[in-house]
């Protein structure tokens, strides 16, 4: 192991991984050099969202995280939710409602949607907007958006979708 070269150990959508690091290497520069490409980097700064995956069930911005951080955790990006032949629920809802245009937010967003729905059954408007709060989309206005989580959230929730249910203030 070259000088200052550290290895970390994590579970990586379900499988346990060990990677060489650095320290000062930031878990989506680690995930990505290692073909993990789904999660974007956006603003490197914890502002946007595109880098984020679910740590132990909880979605973080992997752009802040340090690699090392990883350490004996559970780790799962967006390779884990669907394929581009079998998207899963979320994306599968997204594309049904025209809400991606250059798609470079919506990985993070489907990570985030996926950690909410996994960990919380109030899946009340002003909790999934607050929740969601920390992806932002630069192309897209939220309506969209909004409306694919929502169907989604609502059949969880085991009531029906809302149609028509607008996504005003969705973000800011
Ligand atoms: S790239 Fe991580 S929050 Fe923007
Ligand atoms: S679809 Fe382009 S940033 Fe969201």
């Amino acid at each position: 192991m070259r000088k200052g070269t550290r290895s970390v150990s994590f579970t990586l959508n379900g499988e346990k991984k060990t990677f060489a690091t650095r320290p000062d290497e930031k878990l989506l520069d680690l995930l990505r050099r290692e073909g993990y490409r789904g999660s974007k980097y956006g603003c490197g700064q914890g502002t946007c969202g595109a880098c984020t995956v679910i740590m132990d069930g909880r979605a973080v911005y992997g752009c802040l995280l340090y690699a090392m951080q990883a350490e004996g955790r559970e780790i799962r990006t967006i390779e884990s939710v669907g394929t581009f032949e079998r998207p899963g629920e979320v994306q599968n809802e997204l594309a049904a409602a025209g809400a991606v245009q250059c798609g470079y937010c919506i990985p993070g967003i489907v990570m985030s949607a996926t950690a909410l729905m996994e960990s919380e059954k109030d899946l009340s408007d002003e909790i999934a907007r607050e929740y969601m709060d920390g992806n932002l989309c630069r192309c897209t206005g939220y309506e969209k958006i909004w409306l694919a989580l929502r169907r989604v959230f609502d059949r969880r929730a085991g009531g029906s979708p809302a149609p028509g249910r607008s996504g005003k203030g969705a973000k800011k």
